[in-house]
């Protein structure tokens, strides 16, 4: 590898003895001043065509995510036309890419592999839906952390995610990846989940760089079709489906990933407003744009790009700095260049963002550093990922139901003489793992059966899967009817595949799929208490079965200690606490249904005909955002404000008494929203602005205490900037969006001399 110039080394040392002893301020301008030298000297050796080759992204034939486009990474990387690599992993593997670039290529610029390492590499914890529902933002940022450390081990040093796309579409499949529909939570998971990979050092060889996406607004795509044109006001946009991707940059994300979809006419691909007027001038962005896969290339389908050179000129004029797939970048733009198209000093400043971020990996310190077959060894699958993968799966369910059946209720479940465990999810280990689950290895995956064996040592535990997910065969049935029959107790687990959600995986009715719910049915008809487990990566509809049913977890796609979790709960080992974090429809056609709704003109009202409500179903969703039962109770006090007027300077205080009145130890998750109940602009009808996640034991009394200030009351006013105004609010504070205590408060101007 070429070495930087002596005399750049020298001045570099001179100015950090000149700085030395000044504050961290100082400290991080010398050290950006030193990057920047370093990314410029090799800038400086690199040929028009190696500077491409930095900008292009190939994926490798070990996993599929993605139409295959090109099948001759190998030679690209030889020839110095290909900087990074995604979809390959394994230290033998990597290490072997890494050799052709460092030895074969004329700079030995080394490689950046990268990977979509969602929610765990080969360690799988539970989708990153279901992890939002524990609301537990150190427990997110440890699976990150974890995750980070275990795909690096594997010789991985970017990850594509954290996914913040808010959701209000349970009909499009990745709101698996997400974090649900709330702006707040979103934003607060998104800085977790950054930190988590990251860390507080990149060049730590067990952390990963972050990549937020898809930026932006891909979790809106019109009637949930994945890839579909997304069209919304910019005010909703700023105000509802920025702030995520705004928190994690902040955070100190290094890269970010454009969408899919187009937004206000443009796709994100292209546009110069997202890439670079929102993300750079506003945000402050310093990292590297990554395209998504073939994202260049669709910009002719878009219909806004007349070929493949327009496509690349449009996306690197946007400010896109890394081309996935399409190789339009490294095809291309030296054509462009020629022409006057595009400027040298354009393609420049993709690659110094790029290089960066290779230096600040350490990769240029020692292109080798992620590739030890030890570490690997050492860390995959290993104790603290297993133990992890199990406490972030227990967190992750939601109990919906638990309501006596006879004179108690099911749950938790005590010492049955025999379980039924019923269910094409029952016994599989391949759904539990999710969709994205990057390299998990479904055999090591514990399924709800052997974790009920492993559990309940004492009962008669059998089988039977009842029916598949897709086809209407009712012909085990009756076996599964027998068992029923003939057991205490029926543990049910029905749901989608882990291929029914994820990328490219809409569903126009989002309900339980085939005749799994009519099993449920017949077997809640033998009279036998059932436990329903529905497992899935999106809410799904089940209004029927919600009537029937006495007991109901939502029980996701947990990972590979599903079935330890899961038996912990049914067990009482674990009490429940999830709550969720996406409204649960009752029907496909309340779509969208979300709990930070605008008023209408003419609100329900069910005595008044002509308000704004369904003839069929109510308003409400089936489950609420911030839904989840525990196996004890908890009651909530009244909220007591310490002032009900406050300036716009001061701090709102207030609290609430909260009480375990149950027989269990428990969390609840106790949820704060506010109401702006007259603005300039329309406002929702509940925020959320704050929540605690508490353990109580058995009979404990808490008051808990929250506070508000101006800046958790603003919002984007005409003139799309921020704003807060004064008047009057309601707070409210309960267990879900629903039930909840409320008190009020008004927000005045600062008087003189106030600041
Ligand atoms: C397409 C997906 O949209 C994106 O999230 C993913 O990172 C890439 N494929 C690479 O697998």
């Amino acid at each position: 590898m070429r070495r930087i110039p002596a005399c750049i080394v020298t001045g570099i040392i001179l100015i950090q003895l000149l700085f030395a002893g000044c504050g961290t301020e100082t400290g991080e301008l010398v050290a950006e001043i030193y990057l920047s030298r370093k990314v410029d000297s090799v800038l400086s050796l690199m040929t028009t065509e190696e500077k491409l080759g930095q900008m292009n992204l190939l994926t490798s034939d070990w996993d599929v995510t993605g139409p295959t486009m090109r099948d001759q990474y190998l030679e690209d990387i030889r020839a110095g036309r290909c900087g990074n690599i995604f979809n390959a992993h394994t230290v033998e593997y990597n290490r072997k890419l890494q050799e052709v670039a460092v030895e074969e290529t004329r700079l030995g610029i080394p490689l950046m592999f990268g990977y979509d390492v969602i929610h765990g590499h080969r360690t799988i914890f539970p989708i990153p839906l279901a992890e939002a529902c524990s609301w537990n933002l150190e427990l997110m940022k440890r699976s990150s952390e974890l995750s980070a450390k275990e795909a690096a081990a594997s010789g991985l040093q970017w990850t594509f995610a954290p996914v913040m796309d808010l959701s209000r579409d349970p009909r499009w499949g990745r709101v698996s990846e997400g974090t649900g529909e709330d702006p707040y939570l979103g934003g607060l998971i998104a800085e977790a989940r950054v930190k988590g990979f990251q860390g507080t050092d990149l060049s730590d060889p067990f952390t990963l760089a972050a990549c937020v996406k898809h930026f932006a607004a891909y979790g809106a795509p019109e009637a949930g079709r994945d890839y579909h044109t997304v069209d919304m006001s910019e005010i909703t946009f700023r105000e509802f489906y920025l702030p995520p991707y705004r928190r994690g940059i902040e955070a100190g994300a290094v890269s970010v990933m454009a969408s899919f979809n187009d937004l206000f006419g443009v796709p994100a691909t292209a546009s110069g407003f997202l890439l670079t007027d929102i993300l750079r001038r506003e945000m402050g962005f310093t990292g590297f744009v990554v395209s998504d896969y073939s994202g260049i290339e669709q910009l002719q389908d878009h219909g806004v790009a007349a070929d493949r050179q327009h496509a690349g000129e449009l996306a690197l004029q946007a400010g896109l700095d890394m081309d996935m797939q399409s190789v339009i970048f490294a095809e291309t733009l030296a054509r462009s260049l020629e022409q006057g198209k595009i400027s040298m000093g354009e393609i420049d400043a993709a690659v110094r963002r790029i290089l960066r971020v290779k230096f600040q990996l350490g990769l240029f310190d020692d292109p080798y550093r992620y590739f030890s077959e030890e570490r690997e060894a050492a860390v995959v699958f290993g104790e603290e990922l297993m133990d992890h993968a199990l406490v972030s799966a227990r967190e992750s369910v939601v109990l919906l139901k638990n309501e006596p059946a006879g004179d108690r209720k099911i749950l938790p479940l005590t010492a049955p003489g025999s379980i039924a465990v019923i269910g094409p999810l029952a016994d599989n280990q391949l759904d539990m793992l999710g969709s994205w689950h990057a390299a998990g290895d479904h055999t090591k995956v514990v399924t709800l059966l052997e974790g009920i064996r492993k559990r309940f040592t004492s009962s008669q535990i059998r089988y039977e899967q009842g029916c598949d997910f897709y086809s209407a065969d009712r012909a085990g049935f009756s076996r599964a009817l027998s068992l029923a029959r003939n057991s205490d107790v029926v543990i049910l687990a029905i749901g989608e595949t882990q291929a029914q959600s994820g990328e490219a995986a809409s569903r126009s009715i989002p309900d339980i799929p085939g005749i799994q719910e009519e099993l449920a049915m017949e077997l809640i008809a033998t009279g036998t208490p059932v436990v329903v487990m529905i497992m899935a990566e999106r809410p799904l509809s089940f209004p029927q079965l919600d009537e029937r049913a006495s007991a109901i977890f939502y029980a996701w796609h947990l990972g590979t200690r599903a079935g330890d979790a899961l038996a912990d709960i049914l067990s009482g080992a674990y009490n429940p606490s999830g709550k969720l974090v996406m409204s649960i429809p009752r029907n496909a056609g309340q779509i969208p249904v979300y709990y930070n709704v605008k008023s209408t003109g003419r609100p329900a009202d069910p005595g008044n005909k002509f308000t704004s409500k369904y003839l069929d179903v109510p308003n409400e969703p089936l489950y609420p955002f911030g839904f989840g039962l525990s196996y004890t109770d908890f009651e909530y006090g009244e909220i007591h404000l310490e002032d009900a007027l406050i300036h716009m300077s001061d701090t709102l205080h207030l609290s609430i008494p909260v009480k375990n009145t149950g027989a269990y130890d428990g969390h609840e998750i106790v949820q704060l929203y506010v109401r702006d109940l007259v603005g300039s602009l329309t406002r929702p009808v509940k925020e959320l602005k704050g929540f605690q996640k508490v353990f109580l034991s058995a009979g404990e009394q808490r008051t808990l205490h929250f506070t508000l200030t101006a800046d958790d009351l603003k919002f984007i006013g005409k003139d799309l900037e921020y704003i807060t105004e004064p008047g009057d609010f309601k707070v409210f504070v309960g267990p879900d969006s629903e039930r909840l205590r409320e008190a009020g408060f008004t927000l005045v101007q600062n008087t003189t001399g106030r600041n």
